[in-house]
């Protein structure tokens, strides 16, 4: 059932497996998203057939298209499932490369017992063959790198010149990610906390600009508080989102729509020399 749809983006509330059944082959450029782990979480008790999703989200991704699967592993009985694991060598057995194996370092919630405190969940990149997108993240080197080459020049007067290495201060950031999470952290979005596991929008977006460019279309099958939407919707891209519980596509539906009526107050105030000026008029009075 189509719960939103705007300007070409869509939210579903149905069973992703069922709604991905009526999309054409190829038409997905990337997917961010996480399933529900393990029954970690009360998702309303629904449940999903995780061979048959992995499929379709095969057939749905374009030829060097990204899914972006984010999970973790429950301890049950003093033993972890391994389901991440198990999840990620099925995606491989249909086809889809496993490209990395990211981490996302969180903020931990301390606990008692007999481990160390858990800190991050698997983000896998799976590509249906090498990513046709990759913009990577830059980011600043902690030091400045001062080496000089061995190889100088001999300068007229005998003496002679090392020649400096040319080293730009800034490189492709890690693939161990810290993200943290919390109020005012995860989103600026109050609505959002009523969902019990919302992605933080910074993750999102940085897999969105990483793997798709403007125009693309992003999914996420498991919509829940719809973080990827709105994310997706920010960055100029669009979007496609399943949800199964009504209750959470209420919640996406109003952050999408939040996130909408936004974008459209900073295009107008941006594009409006008369608002500008009523802006400045007032801000010189208070200088
Ligand atoms: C880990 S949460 C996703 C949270 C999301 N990333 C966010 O930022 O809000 C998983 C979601 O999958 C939904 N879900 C569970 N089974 C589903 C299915 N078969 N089809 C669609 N959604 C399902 C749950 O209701 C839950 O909201």
């Amino acid at each position: 059932m189509e719960y939103y749809s705007e300007e070409g983006n869509v939210l579903y509330c149905g069973d992703c497996k069922d709604v991905m059944g009526d999309f054409t082959d190829g038409c997905v450029d990337l997917t961010v998203t996480s399933p529900p782990y393990d029954n970690l979480r009360d998702y309303r008790g629904y449940s999903f057939d995780f061979e048959g999703i992995a499929k379709e989200l095969f057939r749905v991704t374009k030829d060097g298209g990204v899914v972006v699967w984010v999970v973790g592993d429950a301890t049950i009985k003093g033993s972890e499932t391994g389901t991440s694991f198990r999840q990620a060598l099925y995606f491989k057995e249909i086809g889809f490369n496993l490209h990395d194996t990211m981490i996302w370092k969180k903020t931990t919630i301390p606990q008692n017992g007999n481990r160390y405190e858990p800190e991050f969940e698997y983000m896998f990149i799976l590509s249906k063959g090498p990513p046709k997108t990759f913009n990577p993240i830059k980011v600043k080197k902690l030091y400045k790198d001062n080496r000089v080459t061995n190889s100088g020049q001999r300068n007229k007067d005998g003496t002679y010149s090392e020649l400096k290495i040319n080293k730009t201060i800034i490189k492709t950031m890690g693939n161990i990610w810290n993200i943290s999470t919390g109020g005012g952290k995860t989103t600026k979005d109050k609505i959002a906390f009523k969902h019990p596991a919302i992605f933080p929008d910074r993750l999102s977006q940085d897999h969105i600009l990483s793997w798709s460019n403007e125009g693309d279309t992003i999914f996420d099958p498991f919509a829940g508080s719809g973080t990827t939407l709105k994310m997706a919707y920010h960055n100029k891209r669009k979007f496609i989102g399943v949800e199964i519980s009504e209750e959470y596509c209420e919640i996406a539906k109003a952050r999408i729509e939040n996130e909408r009526e936004q974008l459209t107050l900073d295009f107008e105030f941006n594009t409006s020399n008369i608002d500008k000026e009523f802006i400045a008029d007032i801000v010189k009075c208070f200088d």
